[in-house]
C-alpha cells in the first residue's frame, strides 16, 4: 500500500527541511536577483508574488516532484468530467461545471447537466431582474427594497462574503440582510429593521433540513403572517427558496415556481456559484453575477491547462504543504488589506476546515501526516494593532497570505496608498525582521517569516471570482496530495445528530450521557423552564 510519507520525495522534503533549516529568505534574493520575476505568475487582473517564501529552487523542484507522482492530474481531470471523486457521498463534485462558460457538455449518469444548468441561470435572470427592477411586488403593491437570506454554512458564507466584498456594485434601492445563526438575537436584531411589505425572505439550504435554518425561516414566516394580518397562502411574493428539497420548501409554503433549484453535486461550501448565489445577482444585478462566474471560469481553465510550475493553485497548495508537513506551521493566517473583504477569513475557513480537516485517508485508514492548517485572519491594517505582534515576535511559525486591490474610488486615494503601503511594509518586515546591532533583545524581530502577496487590479466580480477559485482549488490540491476527501464533513453531522439527540431527551433525565453533559443538561432544563 502506497504510504505519502515513506515515499521518495517526501523523504527528500524532510532532508531538505533539515538541510535549508538555517536559510534566510533574504539571502535567496541576494543569490538570485531575479527571483521576484522568476517567483511571481499573473492571470488576468490578479497577480501572485510568492518570492517571499522560505523555499530554495531544490525545495520548489522537490515541491512540484510531489505533485506529479500524486493522482493530481487524474483527479482533477475526474473532476473536470462528473467522476464520483466525493466517494463517501458517492457523488461527483462539479462546482466547476456551475460556471463552465464554454460550451463543452459536462456528462453525469450520462446526461449532459449543462442544459439544466443555463436553465437555473435563466430563472436567475428573470427574477433577479424583476425584483431589481421593481417588477416583483409585494401582496401591498408595493416594490422590494429588503432581501433577507435565511441560510448557515454554505448557504450563507458564500453569498453574504461576496455581498460585502462587493458592496460598491449594489443595487441603491435594496438592502441586504443575512440570518444564519440560530441565536433568536440575530433574527431579532434584523427583523426589527425590516418593513414587511418591502421583504423578500431567501430560503436557502441544500437539504431544507438545517435545524438553525428551519427555526429562522419559521420565526420569518410567523412574524410577517402576524405583521401584515396575512394568511398561509399569501406568503408566495415574500418567500422564494434556494433547495435541492423542492417538497420540502412546498411543504414550507413556497411557491413551486419560486424554488430555485440545484443539484446534490455542489458541495455546500462550494455552492456560491449556483441558485445560492441569488441574494449575488440581487445584489450586483446578473450581469456581474456572470462576471463573477467568468472570474472563476479562467481561473478553472488555468489550473487546468497551466503547468504545474506555474499553476496558481498548485504553487499555493505546495507552499502549504511544505509548511504544514515539512517546517510544523499549525496555522495558515489570511489578511485582506481591504475591509470589503473583512467576511473572507470566515468563507474560506470553511471552505478549507471543512473540506480537508480530515484524519482518515480515502481508503479510511488514519493518515499518518498533518493535513489541513487552522485557517484565521481579519483585515489589515486592524490586525497590525492586534496579533500581528505574535506574527513578528511570537515561537509560532506562521505563513501569511496577504491579499490587496490596487484600485480604489478617488475619494479614498490617499486612504488607499497608505493601506497599500501599510501591507508592503509588514511584508518586508515579516521576511527581514530587524536585528540590527545593538538592537535591544527585547525590541529585535528575527524575521524570515514567509508570505504570499495577492493583488488584484480592482475588487471586481471578476476578479473576487478568480481569487475564490483559486482557493478552491489550492484546497483540491492539497486534498488530493494528503489523499483525503475534500467534499464531505462527517465531523459536523454528528454535531448536527447530537443536537437533534439532546434537545429531544432533556425533557426526562437520560443516563445515555457522560456525568458533565448531564450536569450541563440539567442547568439548562432548570433554566428554561422558569
Ligand atoms: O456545516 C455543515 C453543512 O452541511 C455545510 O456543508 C452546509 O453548507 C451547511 O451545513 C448548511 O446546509 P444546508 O444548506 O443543507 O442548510
Amino acid at each position: 500500500m502506497y504510504a505519502l510519507d515513506q515515499s521518495v520525495t517526501w523523504k527528500k522534503l524532510e532532508q531538505l527541511a533539515e538541510k535549508t533549516k538555517d536559510d534566510r529568505i533574504a539571502d535567496y534574493f541576494t543569490a538570485n536577483p531575479a527571483r521576484f520575476d522568476k517567483m511571481s505568475l499573473r492571470l488576468g487582473e490578479l497577480f501572485l508574488d510568492y518570492s517571499k517564501n522560505k523555499i530554495s529552487d531544490e525545495v520548489f523542484a522537490a515541491l512540484l516532484q510531489l505533485a506529479e507522482h500524486s493522482s493530481l492530474r487524474q483527479r482533477r481531470a475526474q473532476m473536470f468530467s462528473g467522476d464520483i471523486i466525493n466517494a463517501t457521498e458517492k457523488r461527483p463534485v462539479l462546482h466547476v461545471a456551475l460556471r463552465n462558460r464554454g460550451d463543452e457538455a459536462i456528462v453525469v449518469n450520462g446526461q449532459d447537466v449543462m442544459p439544466d444548468i443555463r436553465a437555473g441561470l435563466k430563472k436567475l435572470e428573470t427574477f433577479s431582474n424583476q425584483v431589481r427592477d421593481g417588477k416583483w411586488l409585494g401582496y401591498t403593491g408595493k416594490r422590494i427594497r429588503h432581501i433577507i437570506n435565511i441560510g448557515i454554512g454554505g448557504s450563507d458564507l458564500g453569498p453574504n462574503m461576496v455581498c460585502r466584498a462587493l458592496l460598491n456594485y449594489k443595487h441603491p434601492e435594496l438592502s441586504m440582510h443575512f440570518i444564519s445563526n440560530v441565536d433568536g438575537q440575530h433574527i431579532k436584531k434584523v427583523l426589527k429593521s425590516l418593513d414587511p411589505e418591502t421583504s423578500l425572505f431567501i430560503v436557502s439550504t441544500k437539504t431544507f433540513s438545517t435545524q438553525e435554518t428551519l427555526l429562522n425561516a419559521n420565526s420569518a414566516k410567523r412574524w410577517f403572517l402576524q405583521e401584515t394580518g396575512c394568511v398561509e397562502a399569501d406568503i408566495g411574493q415574500h418567500f422564494v427558496a434556494v433547495s435541492t428539497n423542492k417538497a420540502a420548501a412546498m411543504e414550507f409554503g413556497i411557491r413551486q415556481d419560486s424554488i430555485f433549484e440545484f443539484w446534490a453535486w455542489v458541495g455546500g461550501r462550494y455552492s456560491l456559484w449556483s441558485s445560492i448565489g441569488l441574494p449575488i445577482a440581487l445584489s450586483i444585478g446578473y450581469d456581474r453575477f456572470i462576471e463573477l462566474l467568468e472570474g472563476a471560469y479562467e481561473m478553472d481553465r488555468h489550473f487546468l491547462e497551466a503547468p504545474l510550475d506555474k499553476n496558481m493553485p498548485v504553487i499555493m497548495a505546495l507552499i502549504g504543504i511544505w509548511y504544514t508537513n515539512f517546517l510544523g506551521a499549525e496555522t495558515q493566517a489570511v489578511i485582506p488589506y481591504d475591509q470589503a473583504m473583512h467576511q473572507f477569513p470566515s468563507f474560506l475557513q470553511q471552505l478549507d476546515m471543512e473540506s480537508n480537516g480530515k484524519s482518515v485517508d480515502m481508503e479510511g485508514k488514519p493518515v499518518s501526516y498533518d493535513t489541513g492548517p487552522i485557517v484565521w485572519g481579519q483585515t489589515g491594517s486592524n490586525g497590525q494593532h492586534a496579533f500581528f505582534q505574535l506574527l513578528h515576535q511570537g515561537t509560532r511559525f506562521i505563513p501569511i497570505d496577504f491579499i490587496a486591490s490596487l484600485k480604489t474610488d478617488e475619494t479614498a486615494e490617499e486612504h488607499h496608498f497608505a493601506l497599500l503601503t501599510n501591507m508592503l511594509a509588514q511584508a518586508n518586515a515579516f521576511m527581514n525582521g530587524d536585528v540590527s546591532e545593538g538592537q535591544q533583545g527585547y525590541a529585535s524581530c528575527p524575521g524570515n517569516r514567509p508570505s504570499n502577496v495577492l493583488l488584484m487590479d480592482e475588487l471586481s466580480p471578476r476578479n473576487l471570482g478568480a481569487l475564490i477559485a483559486l482557493y478552491e482549488h489550492k484546497v483540491f490540491v492539497q486534498g488530493t496530495i494528503w489523499n483525503i476527501n475534500s467534499f464531505d464533513q462527517w465531523g459536523v453531522q454528528l454535531g448536527k445528530r447530537l443536537a437533534t439527540e439532546i434537545s429531544r431527551s432533556i425533557e426526562r433525565k437520560s443516563t445515555d450521557y457522560d456525568e458533565s453533559t448531564q450536569g450541563l443538561m440539567a442547568i439548562v432544563k432548570q433554566h428554561m423552564s422558569k
